[in-house]
C-alpha cells in the first residue's frame, strides 16, 4: 500500500519504573480503516493509547501523523493533529447538558471560537443535529443532563464530536465493554459511520465478536509486545480465540477441569492460567 498512514508508531516502547508496558511495538492505520487491537488485561492496551493520544511520551520509538513525525508533550497536541480518544465513560460531564457536553472540553481547535461564544441554542441545535445524522434518534432534547442517557449514547455524543470536530483518528478505548448487547451494536455501528467517512479508527477491545465485526485489521498485544497482526479473513474466531487467550494456558485449563470432574485433584503447582 502507497498510501499515508493517518497514524503509525514505529518500534514504540514504553518502561514504567520496574515494568516495560510496551515493548517494540508497531502499527499503522489509514483513513477509512478500522484496526482492532486486542488483548488481555494488562497487555499494555491503555498504555499504548496513552502514547498515541499525547498523555505518555514513549521511552523509545516514533510516532508518525499523516507522513509526518510527531512527539506529543500533552493530549492537546494530539488533538491539534486530529487524534481523537474516547475513554469507556464517553468522557462526558453528567451534570452538563448534550449540548454543553458537545462544545466542552478538549475539541480540536476548530471549535474554540464556537466555545469562546457559547450560544446554547445553537450549541443544542447542532449536537441534536449531528446525533441524527449518525442515527441516533431517540436523544431529542439537547438541554437534558448527560447524566439521564445511557452508555451507548454518551459514547454517540463523544463520538459525535469527535467527527464534528474534524478527527482523523478516532481511539475508542473499550467503549463496548460496559454496554448491553443493543447498546454495544449501536456503537459498532458508529465505528462503520466514522470509517464511511474517511475517519481511520483504532478499537480496543477484548470482545472478539465485536473486533471481528468492525475490523479490517487486528492486532493482539500480549505483555507489552505485538504477538500476531493481521488483515480482515486471514485467521479464524477459534484462532483468534485461542492467541488471546494464550492457546497453552487454555489448554492447560483444559486439562485441569478434565480432572476435576473426573474426581481427581489438581496438581500443587500451576502455572497461572492467563
Ligand atoms: N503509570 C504507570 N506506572 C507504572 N506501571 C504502569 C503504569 N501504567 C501501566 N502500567 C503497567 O503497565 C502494564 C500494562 O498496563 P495497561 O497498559 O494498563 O494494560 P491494559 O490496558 O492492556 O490492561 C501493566 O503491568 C501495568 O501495571
Ligand atoms: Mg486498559
Amino acid at each position: 500500500m502507497n498510501e499515508i498512514a493517518s497514524l503509525e508508531l514505529k518500534d514504540v516502547s514504553k518502561s514504567f519504573v520496574g515494568v516495560n508496558a510496551l515493548k517494540g511495538v508497531s502499527l499503522r492505520v489509514f483513513p477509512g480503516q478500522v484496526l482492532c487491537l486486542l488483548g488481555d488485561n494488562g497487555a499494555g492496551k491503555s498504555t499504548l493509547i496513552k502514547v498515541l493520544s499525547g498523555v505518555h511520551q514513549p521511552t523509545s520509538g516514533e510516532l508518525w501523523v499523516n507522513g509526518k513525525q510527531h512527539s506529543f508533550s500533552g493530549p492537546h497536541e494530539a488533538l491539534e493533529a486530529g487524534i481523537a480518544t474516547v475513554h469507556q465513560t464517553g468522557g462526558t460531564v453528567p451534570l452538563m447538558s448534550v449540548g454543553r457536553n458537545f462544545f466542552l472540553g478538549e475539541e480540536p481547535t476548530k471549535g474554540r471560537g464556537v466555545f469562546r461564544r457559547y450560544d446554547r441554542r445553537t450549541a443544542e441545535e447542532l449536537a441534536l443535529r449531528e446525533l441524527r445524522a449518525l442515527g441516533i434518534t431517540n436523544v431529542t432534547d439537547g438541554g437534558a443532563l448527560v447524566g439521564g442517557m445511557s452508555g451507548g449514547e454518551r459514547q454517540a455524543l463523544s463520538i459525535a464530536r469527535a467527527m464534528y470536530f474534524g478527527a482523523k483518528v478516532l481511539i475508542l478505548d473499550e467503549p463496548t465493554a460496559a454496554l448491553g448487547v443493543k447498546e454495544a451494536s449501536k456503537v459498532l455501528h458508529l465505528i462503520v459511520q466514522a470509517q464511511m467517512r474517511g475517519v481511520a479508527v483504532v478499537f480496543i477491545t477484548h470482545n472478539v465478536q465485536h473486533a471481528l465485526l468492525v475490523g479490517d485489521h487486528f492486532a493482539v498485544l500480549i505483555r507489552g509486545s505485538k504477538a500476531d497482526e493481521w488483515a480482515k479473513g486471514e485467521r479464524t474466531r477459534e484462532q483468534v480465540l485461542d492467541l488471546m487467550a494464550g492457546g497453552e494456558a487454555m489448554g492447560d485449563l483444559e486439562e485441569e477441569l478434565r480432572v476435576i470432574r473426573g474426581g481427581g485433584s489438581l496438581p500443587t503447582t500451576r502455572e497461572e492460567v492467563n
